[in-house]
């Protein structure tokens, strides 16, 4: 899978007033590019709207893109359309591929007659699929009597019968309880190593992404933000790991080395930030020499915060580009605009392995 400097703008009209309409443009996706192996599972990450549901439509197929060039087992997505649908697999987690009034095994036969899967290996996958996914006693229930899991399950199947070598899942783990996501992630982890089909996952639940994939791709306002393995956001959000210490007494807040500094005491025990890329060591030394030290313990991040905290910089970015716009365009002032691009972007060059 080939993407190169990808883009998707949409032509939106808005209602402004009586008779007003105003036409404006969605820049969904920009200037992407990112390749992705045969075998390979990644995640595909970003905030609401960012264009992950939309690089999905193009990579299938769906919509065709702006500009750029695109490729998915060597086809042209919007060219061979047709050919391409033999070769990948694609379940939207928020509605249904399958008949809503037919029993779910109807809907398999008819998509073993879509795709002219041959008979034998119609077959061997439906057996293989109904097993692993646990399908057995739904078959012969009509799709709309299936509960939410049940559907999914269904869906994930329905997506694989025709062996395909891609798989996109557009949040396949939505509204799912624990079990059935520990279902379908088991069932994910499987067909992977046992056909080494490539996986491109959209997901809100980053257990997703830690349990599956060891590459992630963070998207936002349509362009990719970073990609690289999931531990390494923690550096990219510029995070802090926790020291917990316990004293034998209770003394006032720690007298640490900056950046690192106490965030919070309680009696005896006390709780100190300090860069998540830093070794703990010098500070656990300097405290163990100058304190009375009984014990301690180092707490990562966790992801859900990194991210947040990740996003929520992208937004804060995009403000001030957005102010800086308008104040330059206040003031007829077009190059103040320009700097402010500019000195954001250097802050994004800074941050790890994020991609400017
Ligand atoms: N058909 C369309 N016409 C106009 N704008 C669209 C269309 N489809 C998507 N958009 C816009 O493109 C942007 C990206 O949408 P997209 O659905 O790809 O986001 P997403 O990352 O999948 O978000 P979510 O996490 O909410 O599913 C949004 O601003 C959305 O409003
Ligand atoms: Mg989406």
């Amino acid at each position: 899978m080939l993407l190169d400097r990808v883009e998707k703008v949409f032509d939106v009209r808005k209602k402004t007033g009586f008779l007003k309409r105003e036409r404006r443009q969605v820049r969904a996706v920009d200037s992407l590019s990112f390749s992705v192996a045969r075998g390979e599972m990644v995640g595909y990450i970003g905030p609401n709207g960012a264009g992950k549901s939309t690089t999905i439509k193009m990579l299938t197929g769906i919509l065709t893109p702006s500009g750029g060039r695109l490729r998915v087992a060597g086809i042209d997505p919007t060219r061979e359309r047709m050919r391409l649908a033999h070769r990948i697999g694609v379940v939207f987690g928020q509605r249904t591929t399958l008949w809503w009034d037919l029993p779910l095994l109807d809907s398999y036969r008819l998509m073993h007659r879509m795709y002219r899967i041959p008979d034998a290996r119609y077959r061997a996958n439906l057996d293989r699929l109904v097993e692993l996914l646990d399908l057995g006693d739904l078959l012969d229930t009509p799709v709309r009597q299936l509960s939410l899991g049940q559907r999914m399950r269904g869906d994930i199947a329905a997506a694989l019968l025709h062996d395909p070598e891609v798989l996109y899942l557009d949040e396949p783990t939505i509204g799912l309880d624990v079990i059935s996501k520990t279902r379908v992630r088991d069932f994910l982890r499987e067909l992977n190593a046992e056909r080494a089909t490539t996986v491109l996952l959209t997901t809100h639940d980053l257990q997703d992404i830690e349990q599956l994939c060891s590459r992630v791709m963070v998207i936002d306002h349509g362009r990719l933000m970073y990609d690289g393995p999931l531990a390494g956001l923690h550096r990219a959000g510029e995070s802090e790991r926790t020291l917990v210490v316990d004293l034998e007494r209770e003394v006032p807040p720690i007298d640490a080395p900056a950046p690192a500094r106490v965030v919070r005491v309680e009696g005896p025990r006390q709780w100190l930030a300090f860069p998540a890329a830093e070794s703990a060591a010098p500070l656990v030394a300097r405290i163990a020499a100058q304190y009375p030290l009984v014990d301690l313990s180092v707490r990562e991040p966790d992801i859900e915060t990194v991210i947040a905290k990740m996003y929520a910089e992208r937004a804060g970015q995009a403000d001030q580009r957005e102010a800086a716009a308008q104040d330059a365009s206040a003031a007829g002032d077009v190059s103040a605009a320009g700097d402010a691009g500019d000195a954001s972007k250097g802050r994004d060059e800074g941050v790890g392995r994020v991609v400017s």
